[in-house]
């Protein structure tokens, strides 16, 4: 179908979508659609052709029902903070916005649980149940204005994932409505579960390309009491990655244990106006590492441990945040990494995952790539977990998407992470920009099943189609 002739289409449609949701959450006008237009994965824009605004699950279904019987491309999106691009409608047509659907259900003190809509802000989901003294781990460094239902497309992580894991392991039981219209629940609101296939978790991190989720339920536990925080620098970028994994092999879980290169450091520092941390000539990384529970004793003996342990690995001074500020300087300089870089130049992000002992080769391999490829690149991000997250700048280059001067690098790099036994995404998702490295990763057979599944829910691909893979 020719682009005028789909606007026009769905402008028609629009005429059938006021009944449903009210006039005032249509949007056609061309200055609130370009709100919806990008996200912050690269310098992309596409302009949908208008967004609707539901506030219920019912409301969807009724959508739904109209764009399949008329084959209108439909794109879920939250806070519209992605990284891959998964929330940009890129083939136009109708942008789903969850924005009113922001209200906290059901904290449910007693199971330790919560139901959400997936337009509330993780921040203040988090928030709220802290205030009960509960604890929802998964922190993305966006959860200021990423939404929990975007959350949970991307299955996203976050510093916490290394002692509490992702997304996924929080997500008990999904509301969604499938693109025919029908409203399903995933599963049960119950710790375990072993009856039938595990909707829940197909759904999680399938980027909105099966379902649109309408209400969560997520497990909680327990806030911990405690927690401290300590910045170690390191005059060598690969031994603070031999470092990571001795931690872990010493004993350790940190419930935090990120790695910033110190080009990346310098500039996030100027950006935040930040004097926390002291930068010289011979660091080339630090680690944030933090421990939590509810026994301060117990942490400070188990920091005292990691710091000893670390000086085999010719750690500097080890600064310890003393208190509540200098910990929120030290998460606020880590957190704005991304934002900070981007602007800097590096505007291409990638979210490689390698097995954890594998870091120090990932890093030597990037540094090499970059020689050969003629980018510049930082890393930092969830060393931990071996996540991480690798920012480019490449002379000429903004971004990767369809970018031939890029796209070599990157698939030598990807080469490189599959090598090592890892993949190419950890918690951003592969949305538009990666879809053309599934390849590496994944062989035909693979792809073909997941391409089937797709098939089954979305018979029309209408839901967020072109997204993860071609289909
Ligand atoms: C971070 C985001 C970019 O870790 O994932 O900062
Ligand atoms: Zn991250």
């Amino acid at each position: 179908m020719l682009i005028e002739e789909r606007k026009n289409k769905v402008q028609n449609l629009a005429a059938q979508f006021i009944p449903i949701i009210g006039e005032a959450y249509v949007i056609l006008d061309e200055d609130s659609l370009n709100h919806y237009a990008h996200d912050e994965t690269e310098n992309l824009h596409f302009l949908p052709d208008v967004v609707l605004k539901p506030r219920t699950a019912e409301e969807i279904s009724a959508i739904m029902q109209i764009c399949n019987a008329h084959k209108i491309p439909v794109t879920p999106r939250g806070g519209g903070t992605g990284l891959s691009g998964g929330a940009l409608p890129h083939l136009g047509g109708v942008v789903l916005s969850f924005e009113r659907m922001n209200s906290i259900i059901n904290i449910d003190e007693r199971n330790l649980q919560v139901i959400t809509e997936p337009g509330v802000i993780t921040e203040v989901l988090q928030n709220a149940v802290k205030e009960k003294g509960l604890f929802y781990p998964p922190d993305p460094s966006s959860k200021g204005s990423c939404f929990i239902g975007g959350n949970i497309a991307e299955n996203s992580g976050g510093p916490k994932a290394v002692k509490y894991g992702v997304v996924k392991d929080y997500v008990l039981n999904l509301q969604i409505v499938l693109p025919t219209g029908e409203i399903i629940w995933t599963g049960a609101n119950v710790l375990k579960n072993s009856t039938g296939y595990n909707l829940t978790q197909l759904i999680v991190g399938s980027e909105g390309t099966l379902g649109i989720v309408t209400k969560i339920v997520l497990k909680l536990l327990p806030y911990p009491k405690h927690d401290l925080l300590m910045l170690v620098p390191f005059a060598s970028l690969e031994r603070a990655g031999e470092a990571v994994s001795a931690i872990f092999r010493a004993g350790f879980i940190p419930s935090a244990l990120e790695l910033v290169e110190i080009d990346a450091l310098k500039i996030v520092k100027k950006f935040v106006e930040s004097t926390a941390v002291p930068v010289s000539d011979d660091i080339e990384a630090h680690l944030i590492i933090e421990v939590d529970g509810n026994h301060p004793e117990t942490l400070l003996t188990e920091m005292e441990a990691i710091a000893v342990l670390l000086s085999e690995y010719d750690c500097g001074e080890v600064f310890f945040a003393d208190d509540v500020h200098q910990k929120a300087e030290l998460w606020k300089l880590r957190r704005r990494v991304a934002e900070a870089v981007k602007l800097d130049g590096y505007t291409i992000e990638e979210d490689t995952v390698v097995p954890r002992a594998e870091l120090p080769a990932l890093i030597r391999g990037v540094k090499r790539l970059g020689a050969e490829y003629n980018f510049k690149a930082v890393c930092y991000g969830h060393a931990g977990d071996g996540n991480l997250h690798i920012r480019i700048k490449k002379p000429g280059s903004i971004y990767s998407l369809n970018n031939s001067e890029v796209i070599p690098a990157l698939k030598a790099l990807f080469q490189l992470v599959k090598s090592l036994g890892g993949t190419i995404s950890g918690e951003h998702g592969i949305g538009l920009i990666q879809k053309e490295y599934m390849g590496i990763i994944f062989d035909n057979t693979s792809l073909m099943l997941m391409k089937e599944i797709k098939r089954v829910f979305d018979p029309n691909n209408i839901l967020n189609s072109g997204k993860i893979f071609n289909s």
